[in-house]
């Protein structure tokens, strides 16, 4: 598992400089031949798939690759929470999806959003490298980027000696066209990114003195923290003298499912986020403990 960084556990954001970053590595042929020819290099993959996250520590153990490392999570949470600013050297962007309908192409990993943040983590004259297939991509990237003023943009002629990825190789085997840009981060983005997560070095139980636990309201709760905060709570496990609590933490779009605990003490109830529960602390993650804490008790 040496190839596997746990965002949950691992001290943030990383220390390293001049990162090569694979975002959405798939099958991994493009990742194990960047880290085999940059052994000097941090190079970090951000996946969702947990199958292309097993194929690629597979590889990781059988190719002794120490310069490499994977990260199974959302890119934008992984940039966001894991990465330095400016400590990116380049970010490769093989053949992302690229969401045809209209209505979803605001999950395409160029949106601005993703670009401004991306932009922030890239070192001076660093580069997004993309290729696709899909010209109206290329095309509504180059919008988006262009809104935030922040980088050069250059085409590139495909090299078909670079390492062919599983998409690459099914687009040319068909005739298709490749399209290869960098945008070239010139200067920092102007607008504000619009995610401000706080972490938190330690979560604090909430102790309700002379308060009896009520099981019945505890589930299927839906709390709004703040505007863009909501936290909910699903099925309740009893055991004994404690009970857990399925529960799920939207903040800001970042999302994390955990567990709550609630303790009989001496003295009333200890409530918690279970031990096993492995999350990101964030003073939301505080906030919702205090909150859930206020609605489940009532006095003995
Ligand atoms: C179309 S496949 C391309 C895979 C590979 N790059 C290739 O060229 O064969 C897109 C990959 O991106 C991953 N992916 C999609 N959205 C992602 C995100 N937000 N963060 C990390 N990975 C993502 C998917 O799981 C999938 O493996």
């Amino acid at each position: 598992m040496r190839c596997l960084i746990d965002h949950r556990k691992v001290k943030k954001p990383l220390p390293w400089e001049d990162i090569l970053v694979e975002i959405g590595f798939g099958r991994g042929e493009f990742i194990v031949k960047l880290a085999e020819e940059n052994p000097n290099k941090k190079v970090i993959g951000f996946e969702i798939s947990g199958i292309s996250i097993e194929k690629l520590l597979k590889k990781c153990r059988e190719l002794n690759l120490y310069n490499l490392f994977c990260v199974h999570m959302d890119a934008f949470w992984g940039f966001y929470f894991l990465l330095k600013d400016s400590s990116v050297e380049s970010i490769f962007l093989n053949f992302p999806d690229p969401w045809f309908k209209k209505k979803h192409h605001k999950r395409r990993l160029t949106s601005e959003r993703n670009l401004n943040l991306f932009a922030r983590k890239l070192k001076k004259g660093g580069a997004i490298r993309i290729k696709t297939d899909h010209l109206p991509f290329v095309e509504w990237t180059l919008e988006e980027a262009k809104k935030l003023g922040t980088f050069d943009i250059n085409f590139r002629k495909v090299d078909r000696g670079e390492p062919l990825t599983k998409y690459e190789k099914k687009w040319i085997s068909m005739g298709r066209e490749i399209y290869a840009l960098d945008l070239i981060k010139v200067k920092d983005p102007e607008h504000e990114l619009d995610v401000s997560i706080k972490e938190v070095e330690t979560l604090f139980p909430v102790e309700l003195e002379g308060k009896e636990f009520l099981w019945e309201r505890a589930q299927n709760l839906e709390l709004r923290l703040s505007d863009s905060v909501i936290l909910k709570t699903f099925r309740v496990f009893e055991g004994e003298g404690t009970w857990i609590v399925e529960a799920l933490l939207s903040e800001e779009g970042f999302v994390q499912k955990f567990f709550f605990e609630i303790r009989k003490t001496k003295r009333g109830l200890r409530v918690d986020i279970a031990s096993h529960s492995e999350v990101i602390r964030t003073l939301n993650l505080q906030r919702a403990v205090e909150t859930f804490a206020e609605k489940i008790a009532e006095d003995v």
